[in-house]
């Protein structure tokens, strides 16, 4: 079965140009001077005319929490749904979070992450390992999962007696990763100082979602962050801190890189749009003060007083932002969300957004925040180089996975629940309602297989394969 994309751009990491994409079974074949297809012997089984629009690779979304269970309840979308939402928006590969929490075994958790995820994925996806009990066994596992295809490995410095890792379990990781050439992945918050402004703030009767980002300060995360960036400098372990919110994280992120440490940053949409003061402080009829809990994620939303929101944009530029993932992590706010209901350190923790990462900065090169090749770079290549998966994934070239997306600039989404609006993740409101997206994702293909077209999704819960990744590609 062979496609012809035809009359598109290409867009890739470096530049955009005319060209027709030939695919042949799962894979690309050729990229073809435009029209070439009516010159020659090429004929393919069907055409996809792209005529005006961007052809890009399709996106990797490096940072899911599918169905993870968290604060006594369960994300809210299952591989399944999950998966399909991805698929709608233009994501062909997702990066899903095993857990390891504290008692648990590395290997069963494995193990039932991919019990959970095959057979119910709409478009490829892999795993990274959260270790939450560094030990003699983890550290073990850690080796064992190099040659099993999953190779970052996420430390958290927040959350304790969940997840939280002592700076001594923290440089044994690292040892045991700078060891084996894996990627280690850091939530840097600190997790001890938090909770002792959690504890006030519920004493004082602080106890609406606000409260979540006023108890989480930058201070908390730019002292985590830098914590992490000197640890990984003494044991030489690569860092890829996870969700960056501050941009004084940021910059001591920047500072790590000038001075040749593989250091690295990844932000998410929300943390670009949206703020302390206009979503976690929000009302609403329906949830008077406790509206802002659909905003409620960690790190958390920071102020646009302090201007944290332009200076990423700013750092997605530069470079010194190296991708842009989700942290999908979807709640409902009816029976999960309202779990902090008068205390906000029990609202479940996460956003969803796995739909919408190509739309929202897509809207970014409109806005002329960034370029229409940093948009594919942070959404679709460097998430692949950064991963393992660069040469199969997020470029368009001969060999490489046909998972393409035809991305259309003149059309418009309209996101969130709301009537005639955009929304397929299950939740049941939409962290992005009302915004309103000058562009459009068209046609979605996934090795091959229309997933997705300008009928809606096409796609099947069988077609998504467990990807094996190799070590990073990105490192210095
Ligand atoms: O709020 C968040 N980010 N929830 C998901 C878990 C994590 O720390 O990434
Ligand atoms: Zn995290
Ligand atoms: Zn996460």
């Amino acid at each position: 079965m062979t496609t012809l994309i035809t009359g598109g751009t290409v867009v890739s990491s470096t530049g955009s140009s005319r060209q027709d994409v030939l695919v042949d079974g799962e894979r690309i074949v050729a990229l073809l001077e435009p029209g070439t297809q009516t010159l020659g012997p090429i004929t393919a089984d069907t055409t996809i005319d792209a005529t005006g629009k961007y052809v890009i690779p399709g996106g990797i979304d490096a940072h899911t929490h599918m169905e993870m269970p968290f604060g006594g309840t369960n994300a809210s979308d299952t591989f399944e749904t999950g998966s399909r939402a991805a698929a709608w928006g233009g994501t062909t590969t997702i990066v899903d979070f095993v857990v390891q929490a504290h008692g648990q075994r590395v290997q069963d958790q494995v193990a039932l992450w991919h019990e959970k995820a095959a057979g119910n994925c709409a478009v490829d996806y892999a795993f990274h390992q959260i270790i939450g009990e560094v030990d003699d066994e983890s550290l073990k596992a850690m080796d064992e999962l190099i040659g099993e295809g999953i190779t970052s490995f996420k430390l958290f410095m927040a959350y304790p007696g969940v997840f939280l890792s002592s700076d001594g379990q923290i440089v044994r990781a690292m040892q045991t990763a700078a060891g084996n050439g894996g990627l280690i992945m850091m939530h840097a918050e600190n997790g001890s100082a938090i909770d002792v402004l959690v504890q006030q703030a519920i004493e004082r009767g602080d106890t609406t979602p606000y409260f979540h980002g006023v108890t989480r300060p930058w201070q908390t995360e730019q002292e985590a962050t830098h914590r992490a960036v000197m640890l990984a400098e003494l044991t030489g372990a690569p860092l890829y801190v996870v969700h960056v919110s501050a941009k004084q994280a940021l910059a001591r992120i920047a500072e790590a890189r000038d001075a040749g440490q593989n250091a690295f940053a990844e932000t998410c949409p929300q943390y670009l749009y949206l703020s302390l003061e206009d979503n976690l402080g929000a009302r609403s009829e329906q949830w008077g003060d406790f509206e802002g809990a659909k905003w409620v994620c960690s790190t958390p939303l920071r102020s646009r007083a302090e201007g944290h929101q332009d200076e990423l944009w700013k750092y997605l530029r530069t470079g010194d932002v190296t991708t842009v993932s989700t942290d999908h992590c979807p709640f409902c706010m009816k029976d999960q969300k309202e779990l902090g209901v008068g205390n906000f350190a029990k609202i479940p923790n996460g956003i969803g957004s796995v739909e919408h990462r190509l739309d929202l900065l897509f809207q970014g090169v409109k806005d002329g925040r960034i370029s229409l090749e940093k948009w594919v770079d942070v959404c679709c290549t460097t998430p692949a180089r950064m991963f393992g998966l660069y040469g199969r994934k997020g470029v368009i070239a001969p060999g490489a996975d046909a998972d393409l997306v035809v991305y259309d600039p003149n059309g418009h989404t309209s996101i969130g629940v709301g009537e005639g609006r955009t929304h397929h993740m299950n939740m049941d409101y939409s962290a992005w309602e009302g915004y309103e997206i000058d562009g459009h994702v068209d046609v979605v293909l996934s090795r091959g297989t229309v997933v997705k077209d300008t009928s809606g999704y096409v796609g099947s819960k069988a077609h998504g394969r467990f990807v094996k990744r190799e070590l990073s590609q990105n490192l210095i």
